[in-house]
């Protein structure tokens, strides 16, 4: 027979050619397996066309007017709509709405009253400092890093509160504090990571006070509180906290020229409120990291 023939050599050429088929393919199939690396974009975050309703019940209209009729039918937190935004239009509030179909009549809402629905790609904690959020890119209202942990309570404004960070961030967090305790800035936090429920009830909270157009609490799942990077800090003066004037204070003032040199940045500044639509925050970090601080 043919096969009895091929000499030695080839034969054991063969099988270390099998072989290395063998073990690329199972590496291969190894890693597809695996989460893939994360993508220092939100590449690895999914939208899904539909928009999770916000408020518990609300009441859609029949034209994009916050005064329009309202429809029949109500929304419950948590329905799942399949609205498109609106164009712009010659009114630029028109891109403040959603709107849909239902039973033959088409349906507007608040784009305030309403979220994104957003599907996380891979599990996993998103690359710090990478992480995109804002008025335009949303979480997943179900995203919590794994690695959050308690900032230590001597730091911690209201004395029993317990304030979580992701791991890094509470370490450079406390280096940032006692470095400004060394110069007698006493700092404190007073509010870390929040989940999205937690940024649901503020956020409903400070639309019933203020009004759909307010520019201060994030939508849930569009807080960079939810990374579990962001804090804010105050001083030791009630009169401060969460205030603009904590801007002018000995405090405010050591946190705008020294939180960089601990991976923290100041988010939400005079200079780019019209872009970011919050209004000024001197109280509000967010950590990056030291690598990007440093490549500024
Ligand atoms: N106050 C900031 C914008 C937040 O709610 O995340
Ligand atoms: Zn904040």
């Amino acid at each position: 027979m043919a096969a009895a023939h091929v000499p030695r050599k080839a034969l054991s050429h063969l099988r270390f050619r099998f072989l290395l088929t063998l073990i690329a393919f199972s590496l291969n199939f190894a890693l597809s397996d695996q989460p893939r690396a994360a993508d220092p974009s939100t590449a690895s975050l999914r939208e899904t066309g539909g928009w999770i309703v916000l408020p518990d019940r609300v009441q859609p209209r029949l034209a994009p007017s916050l005064g329009a009729q309202k429809a029949s039918c109500f929304l419950s937190y948590k329905a799942i709509i399949p609205a498109k935004r609106l164009e712009a239009g010659p009114h630029s509030s028109r891109q403040d709405w959603l709107t849909w179909e239902h039973d033959a009549t088409r349906l507007y809402l608040p784009i305030a009253q309403a979220v994104p629905e957003v599907l996380p790609q891979a599990p996993g904690n998103l690359p710090i400092g990478h992480e995109r959020v804002d008025l335009e890119h949303p979480l997943p209202l179900c995203y919590e890093p794994r690695d959050l942990r308690p900032i230590d309570r001597k730091w911690i404004y209201v004395k029993d509160r317990e304030i979580k960070m992701r791991s890094e961030a509470v370490r450079y967090a406390h280096r940032m504090f006692e470095a400004a305790k060394a110069e007698k800035i006493h700092l404190r936090v007073v509010s870390g990571y929040r989940p999205a429920k937690t940024q649901r009830w503020l956020y409903l909270r400070k639309v019933e006070e203020d009004g759909l157009g307010q520019k201060i609490v994030a939508k849930p799942g569009h807080s960079e509180h939810q990374l579990g990077t962001a804090m804010d800090v105050s001083g030791l003066d009630p009169k401060t906290v969460l205030k603009p004037l904590f801007a002018e204070t000995k405090e405010g003032v050591w946190v705008r020229e020294n939180a960089t040199r601990y991976g923290f940045r100041l988010t939400y500044t005079p200079e780019n409120s019209g872009k970011t639509h919050y209004i000024p925050e001197p109280w509000h970090l967010r950590y990056i990291g030291m690598a990007l601080e440093k490549d500024r």
